[in-house]
């Protein structure tokens, strides 16, 4: 197991364990756990046994009183009712500014339990225990929570760092290759954004965590956790441009997550969008043709089932990239592709080009 410790730039100190069949979160860090009066363990209504079983091994009953509470399954959970119903869950059980919430499951549950300890009493300390392959490597670090609101994704939502990451690959070992596949996804977008070395462990990796590998699952979380917890920790806002980096895809995945009406998992739409943004940035002559064919066979080598769920239509689709929180006023904005690693933010893309993209994206 590594424990790192990213100060947040403006923001608090963020820990991080990322290892395999750890236990006993709060020996391991005592001073977090001193002051905390009571414990909310929330996870996913469909969280298998084992899921429970293990959050209960990382936090094993103490003297500290604790209440459990199950949220909806997946994008079910992510909605303002939802937190809502946290919240004054918390409230009808005696909890106080000093109480703590523990969030087990995969990124809807780390996304909406993290939303609700932000409102809790204008905040209250809380822990992110991702249990997905793409929670331990992207959504359930780097303080970012939302809800989904109007069929659209993550509009309301705030910044809010949980004090500790626990990203136990253990729980991986429950996970659907689907699931698997879906973490992929996000997995190549750190292959495309990262520096060399990383780009070495995601490229040696990939095909063995899509067949469940637990060494290569580890090696690929601890990797890109770290690297995520880096660049959140000297840009925590999106305000200079190097957590921009990990947008990357995500603009046009998000888009075909609403033109899915939630039957494309996140990781696929966002390997989707990947493959948009090479072809964009093939078509604006900002990519080679080599980069091109190696950067899109790590997209290949997923081997995504057609995305059927995805209503074929182009207008729509450029209605959702306007409307995009991203697009910072622009008709469209979107991160390009140089290189390997060399990204260029670009807004006001032709018409042409984005159907391009759009068709090659979904084929
Ligand atoms: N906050 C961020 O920075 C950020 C970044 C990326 C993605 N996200 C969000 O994360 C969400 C996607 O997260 P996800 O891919 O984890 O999906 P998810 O949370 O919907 O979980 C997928 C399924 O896996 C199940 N599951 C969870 N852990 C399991 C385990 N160990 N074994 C077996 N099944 C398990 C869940 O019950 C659920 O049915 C999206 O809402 C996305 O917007 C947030």
């Amino acid at each position: 197991m590594k424990i790192f410790s990213f100060k947040i730039q403006h923001s608090r100190t963020v820990k991080a364990a990322l290892g395999r069949n750890m236990e006993d979160i709060p020996a391991l860090f005592p001073e977090l756990f001193k002051s905390a009066d009571k414990l909310c363990l929330v996870t996913g209504s469909d969280a298998p046994p084992s899921l429970r079983a293990r959050a209960l091994a990382l936090f094993p009953e103490g003297k500290k009183p604790r209440a459990y509470f199950w949220l909806p399954p997946s994008e079910k959970a992510k909605t303002l009712e939802q937190a809502g119903e946290l919240a004054s869950f918390l409230f009808e059980n005696g909890f106080s500014r000093s109480s703590m919430i523990i969030a087990a499951g995969g990124g809807a549950v780390t996304d909406l339990a993290g939303f609700a300890a932000s409102i809790y009493m204008r905040g209250v300390t809380w822990i992110s225990v991702p249990t997905t392959f793409l929670a331990q490597i992207d959504a359930g670090l780097g303080g970012k929570t939302a809800v989904n609101l109007g069929g659209a994704k993550n509009i309301a939502g705030t910044f809010h760092q949980p004090a500790l990451a626990v990203c136990d690959t253990a729980f991986l070992d429950s996970l659907p290759h689907a699931e698997l596949r879906s973490g992929a996804g996000e997995l190549v977008k750190y292959a495309l954004i990262g520096p060399g070395a990383l780009r070495g462990i995601v490229e040696k990796n990939l095909s063995k965590t899509l067949a469940g590998d637990k060494a290569a699952l580890t090696a690929c979380v601890s990797a890109c956790a770290a690297y995520k917890l880096k660049l959140v920790a000297k840009d925590e806002r999106d305000e200079t441009g190097l957590r921009e980096r990990l947008n990357l895809g995500h603009t046009a995945g998000h888009a075909f997550e609403a033109m899915a009406g939630g039957r494309l998992p996140h990781g696929e739409a966002v390997a989707r969008g990947l493959r948009f943004a090479l072809i964009a940035s093939r078509e604006q002559g900002l990519l080679g043709r080599t980069d091109f064919k190696k950067l899109n066979g790590l997209i290949d080598a997923l081997r995504l089932p057609p995305a059927t769920a995805v209503r074929r239509d182009f207008r729509q689709f450029l209605g959702l990239v306007s409307r995009d929180k991203k697009a910072r006023g622009a008709r469209n904005r979107f991160i390009l592709v140089e290189g390997p690693g060399r990204l260029h933010p670009a807004e006001d893309l032709k018409t042409t080009v984005l159907k391009k993209a759009f068709q090659g994206a979904l084929k």
